[in-house]
């Protein structure tokens, strides 16, 4: 039987891109791929509902408890059951990814590297990155990911850590212009050869057009590691993975935040 649990030890394979590929199964129930600004109480109310059902709230097995988050956790009915079941697209926002958890530790032990700074977050999944952004005192913050439904758990968690929900963008910006942004953030971005060759060069744009900071949080995917932007990458900080991630990662056992200068 194949169930949600294979999400969380995708990466050594080729899963993870192929799953991306998939459209969602359930279109009508889309936000659109354009700019949003919302109050959780305008999220359609059976997707609420549907989240609020399959997910557990939790703030414990990885870095950041002083973030609540709702996820896809073994206590939820999709962890085992079959995913033909599911009505979406995968749930990659349903899980809080090593490279994002580096990266929120990193920025509320250092508020200072965000204050009063306008951040953009890549690929944003469950949001507890932007969270944690906006937490450390960021002046503006725009989580984006191409996954509406990621979108739409995000305002969950900003509800659930008492923030108002900051915008979020569906549309897929790399490659695009993309404003002045005092801080790019990526967690766990660098899964696909593919897009990490978009992302480096749009990143290195990003960087020599207007002197955006780019920071990047990766356990040691092998996309990563075997990726010519090594050679322009700076470590900041490492973290012990907690054992329940470590688990749940077919053995990578740290997290790395890089400071990206090309
Ligand atoms: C491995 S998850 C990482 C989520 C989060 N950053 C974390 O560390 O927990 C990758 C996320 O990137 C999103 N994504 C993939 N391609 C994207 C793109 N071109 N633009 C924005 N988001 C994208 C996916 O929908 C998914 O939520």
């Amino acid at each position: 039987m194949v169930s949600w649990r294979w999400l969380t030890s995708f990466c050594r394979g080729g899963i993870f891109p192929k799953a991306f590929k998939k459209s969602s199964r359930c279109p009508s129930l889309f936000w659109g791929c354009c700019y949003h600004r919302t109050q959780g109480s305008f999220l359609n109310p059976e997707i609420r509902a549907f989240l609020e059902e399959n997910t557990e709230v939790t703030s414990h097995g990885h870095l950041t408890p002083e973030i609540r988050l709702r996820l896809l956790t073994p206590c939820c009915r999709f962890w085992k059951e079959k995913t033909d079941l599911w009505p979406f697209s995968d749930p990659f926002w349903a899980i809080y990814w090593p490279g994002g958890q580096a990266l929120s530790r990193y920025l509320l032990d250092n508020p200072a590297i965000v204050r009063r700074k306008t951040v953009l977050d890549i690929g944003s999944g469950c949001g507890a990155t932007a969270i944690a952004a906006v937490m450390s005192g960021a002046s503006q913050v725009l989580a984006s990911d191409i996954d509406p439904i990621a979108g739409m758990a995000m305002v969950l968690n900003c509800e659930l850590n008492n923030l108002n929900p900051f915008p979020i963008t569906t549309k897929n910006i790399i490659d695009t212009e993309v404003d002045n942004w005092d801080l790019i953030i990526l967690g766990d971005m660098f899964y696909d050869q593919q897009l990490a060759d978009s992302l480096h060069h749009w990143l290195r744009k990003c960087s020599q057009t207007h002197g955006t900071h780019v920071l990047i949080g990766d356990p040691g995917r092998p996309q990563f590691l075997d990726h010519s932007i090594q050679s322009k990458l700076h470590k900041v900080a490492e973290y012990p993975l907690l054992e329940s991630t470590r688990q749940e990662n077919n053995g990578l056992t740290a997290t790395v935040v890089w400071h990206y200068q090309p």
